[in-house]
């Protein structure tokens, strides 16, 4: 009975080329996006902007699930519907961010474990009871001069795979997050090296923990050059540096691979996708979509700006972001997308 619900909330998530809006950044994160943009960051502003989100006019078509963050999935909109139903009631999927963020791993300096493992069975009744039907976890692993250590990747990879399991015990689907950050200098071969031996790391302990792999989702980095290397990739080669790390550690069992933007341009992030659907589809056996944040709110945030006169424009904006992955999912994005 858990089994099919899960693979029927993975087929949901997966079908008609949508992908996931993750609309769960913590409060400290939210504020953080806000105050760069000169918006109040009070509880009032935050409720304001993600009743933009969900209510924006034609999001589903683009956008199957959307990721909440416990604060939101606790709101409602003006008119007192939770977020979750409004959702919902929209043909998008509710989730829901279930770690308590990445911190110091001791002995490990520069690197993080994620936690929040204590007293998630009892969270995930909560939620589920709230109504998310999938769930997220986010591990970081940070590249440089001899980091990541194996201490740092397993910490994290047997974390991910307590989290899932124990969400497919609830019949949630975990959303399993292994993110290789883009900070540093490093090149696109080691960023392939490093997202690589994390994933295999992930999957081993995801099958030592009994979980599904039918009934769960990855979302893992793109294979990106490091934000200050000299030397950027160009769209094809992150392209086929990134199906060639997922050929290798992901099982075909896994029904779909949905990445983070991980601070690319929105612009980058769509092309990238884009480029691996239109040119190794025939050879991968999951779906590729997107679970982005940054790379699908950002244009929206500024042009909204915490005015309740740019909501119209701001939700356009929104819309607009969603329909370019959409395309990028089936290999047809395109630069003149961009205008709307
Ligand atoms: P970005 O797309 O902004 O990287 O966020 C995705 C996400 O959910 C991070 O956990």
């Amino acid at each position: 009975m858990t089994t099919q619900t899960l693979i029927a909330t993975v087929q949901a998530l997966l079908a008609a080329d949508r992908g996931l809006l993750a609309m769960d950044e913590s409060n400290p994160t939210c504020n953080k996006r806000f105050a760069e943009l000169g918006i109040p960051q009070t509880v009032e502003m935050r409720q304001a902007y993600r009743e933009l989100i969900v209510t924006a006019p034609g999001l589903s078509g683009s956008i199957s699930g959307a990721i909440l963050y416990d604060e939101t999935i606790r709101q409602t909109k003006k008119d007192g519907t939770p977020f979750a139903r409004a959702l919902r009631e929209a043909g998008i999927v509710p989730g829901i961010k279930l770690d308590a963020g990445a911190k110091e791993l001791a002995g490990h300096p520069g690197e993080k474990v994620t936690e929040g493992l204590d007293g998630l069975r009892e969270r995930l009744k909560e939620y589920g009871a709230m109504g998310a039907r999938f769930a997220k976890w986010r591990a970081v692993i940070t590249i440089g001069g001899n980091i990541p250590s194996e201490a740092c990747i397993e910490a994290n990879a047997h974390a991910l795979a307590r989290y899932a399991a124990l969400c497919q015990e609830a019949g949630i689907v975990p959303v399993v997050e292994p993110e290789v950050l883009m900070d540093g200098d490093h090149t696109l071969a080691r960023c392939a090296e490093v997202t690589e031996q994390t994933q295999f790391a992930v999957f081993r302990e995801l099958q030592r923990q009994g979980v599904l792999l039918e009934g769960m989702l990855l979302k893992p980095n793109m294979v990106v050059s490091g934000l200050d290397c000299p030397e950027q990739a160009t769209v094809a080669q992150v392209a086929e540096a990134t199906v060639r790390c997922l050929l290798r550690t992901v099982p075909a069992a896994v029904p779909g691979v949905a990445f983070l933007s991980g601070g690319q341009s929105p612009q980058s992030a769509s092309a990238h996708l884009s480029a691996m659907n239109a040119g190794f589809k025939a050879r991968m056996p999951w779906v590729l979509t997107f679970s982005f944040a940054r790379a699908i709110q950002q244009p929206a945030m500024e042009v909204w700006r915490g005015q309740p006169a740019n909501v119209a424009a701001a939700q356009k904006a929104l819309v607009q972001r969603a329909r370019c992955n959409n395309a990028a999912r089936r290999g047809e994005y395109s630069a003149a997308m961009e205008k709307p």
